[in-house]
């Protein structure tokens, strides 16, 4: 049986058919709509995907989960294209998309106009080069070893996604595609996701954003 279900207008993830751990795409959450009002929390990824430097980025989201990080950028100007390769993430990605277009807020549609959604695997997807000044990468994380530490629907996404071990070659893949930058999300304590390092590190109070720029390749 689908572990999709449409509830009240919305397509959800029911893990083991539960609806108390429902989860689905909401670009109109109150805590998103603060987080791109607020945008204090997200300084240091404006700054790690470029945005001091330059504006009307064109960014380019290869592994989109639920969307939050690209219609956060999308708020700040970026024009942002999500990649997402997991075919149930990609249906509620979708389902978002749709609710968001018609959204009586306006913020949020404006948001959701400089995005476009694909599905597919990032390492194997035929994508237009020289279009994007960053490519931005937040693989899952590792399994947090207090599971209250990491938000519901990444429990949820951890729950439905495979392991991966081919991060490390997202990088390289990445910076063939980046005009100028890629930029990896990590936890502040977790290990770099390559043998490289990267040019630039911007540490906030969870995470941690690693650079590699470009030209320096
Ligand atoms: C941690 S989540 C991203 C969360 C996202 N930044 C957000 O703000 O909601 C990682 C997502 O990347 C996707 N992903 C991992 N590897 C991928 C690849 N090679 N190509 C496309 N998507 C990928 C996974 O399916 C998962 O949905």
């Amino acid at each position: 049986m689908t572990p999709l279900k449409n509830i009240d207008g919305r397509l959800m993830y029911l893990p083991n058919n539960d609806e108390k751990s429902a989860v689905f795409v909401d670009f109109e959450n109150l805590r998103l709509l603060h987080r791109i009002k607020d945008g204090a929390k997200d300084q240091e990824l404006s700054r790690a995907v470029g945005l001091k430097k330059q504006r009307n980025l064109k960014i380019l989201d290869a592994t989109a989960g639920f969307g939050k990080d690209a219609f956060f950028l999308a708020s700040l100007g970026c024009e942002v294209r999500l990649l997402e390769r997991d075919p149930i993430m990609f249906r509620l990605l979708e389902d978002g998309f749709i609710r968001a277009r018609k959204s009586s807020c306006r913020r949020v549609v404006e948001c959701i106009e400089r995005m476009s959604l694909y599905e597919g695997d990032f390492l194997h997807t035929n994508l237009q080069n020289g279009i994007w000044d960053t490519v931005y990468l937040d693989p899952m994380f590792p399994k947090a070893k207090k599971s209250a530490l990491v938000k519901k629907d990444m429990q949820v996404l951890q729950t439905l996604l495979l392991d991966d071990d081919s991060s490390e070659q997202m990088i390289m893949h990445a910076l063939r595609y980046a005009i100028s930058r890629v930029v990896v999300k990590r936890r502040k304590s977790s290990p770099l996701l390559s043998e490289y390092l990267p040019d630039i590190q911007y540490s906030g109070s969870s995470n941690r954003f690693d650079v590699y720029l470009s030209c320096a390749k």
